[in-house]
């Protein structure tokens, strides 16, 4: 087994950050082998801004909104994350699409955490329509990003029977559980070597 590495973390999110704060969590409880060195939030005000400067994590904001187009944001957004020197971009919540230009410098290294079982129900309300076709099953997957939406390779999935008659909160509220212990547990398993991230393309 290869030796260790405490990981340097670039956490990109949107809204709520249950997730980013999950992974702070297992860090300071020793579950995980690895440093939040930047949350970047591209929407101001973002809950996951107050659970980053709570637990002192340096946060880049950047409002996408007054760029003219997605590659100019994508620029912007490299000169903001590349000084932090992260091993992995995990992705909790971050709800834009990454374009191929930040994919490539990134390359196999960007991982997203997505709450149904896939290839069932990619794409945005997944636990609602899981919940609403009445699937006997859903659960969460931990990916690599590639540049479709939530179709890159799967690091780890974990799975939940629907109980009968549940509200979409209660199952909200399961979902989110396994999700608060599935993607620690991988990033751990990356750090430790018991898991394999497919090698980057050499240029
Ligand atoms: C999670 O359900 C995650 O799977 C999805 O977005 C949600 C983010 O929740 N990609 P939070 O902001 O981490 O609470």
């Amino acid at each position: 087994m290869s030796t260790p590495k405490k990981l340097r973390l670039a956490v990109l999110a949107s809204g709520n950050g249950s997730n980013f704060e999950a992974i702070v969590r297992a860090i300071q409880s020793g579950d995980l082998l690895a440093e939040v060195v930047c949350l970047f939030c591209n929407v101001p005000h973002a809950k996951v801004l107050e659970r980053a400067q709570a637990a002192r994590v340096p946060t880049v904001v950047l409002d996408h909104r007054p760029f003219a187009d997605r590659e100019e944001y994508t620029d912007a957004m490299l000169k903001a994350l590349l000084p932090f020197k992260a091993d992995l971009v995990v992705l909790a919540g971050y709800m834009r699409i990454l374009p191929g230009s930040f994919l490539r410098v990134f390359s196999n290294r960007v991982i997203n955490i997505h709450p149904s079982l896939l290839p069932e129900f990619p794409g945005l309300h997944a636990i609602e329509k899981a919940w609403k076709a009445g699937a006997p099953q859903t659960g969460v997957t931990v990916h690599i990003v590639d540049e479709g939406v939530d179709t890159g390779p799967i690091l780890a999935q974990e799975s939940i029977e629907l109980h009968k008659g549940e509200t979409l909160e209660s199952l909200e509220n399961r979902v989110h559980q396994i999700e608060h212990r599935l993607l620690p547990r991988v990033l751990n398993d990356i750090a430790w070597g018991r898991m394999t991230l497919p090698a980057r393309p050499s240029c």
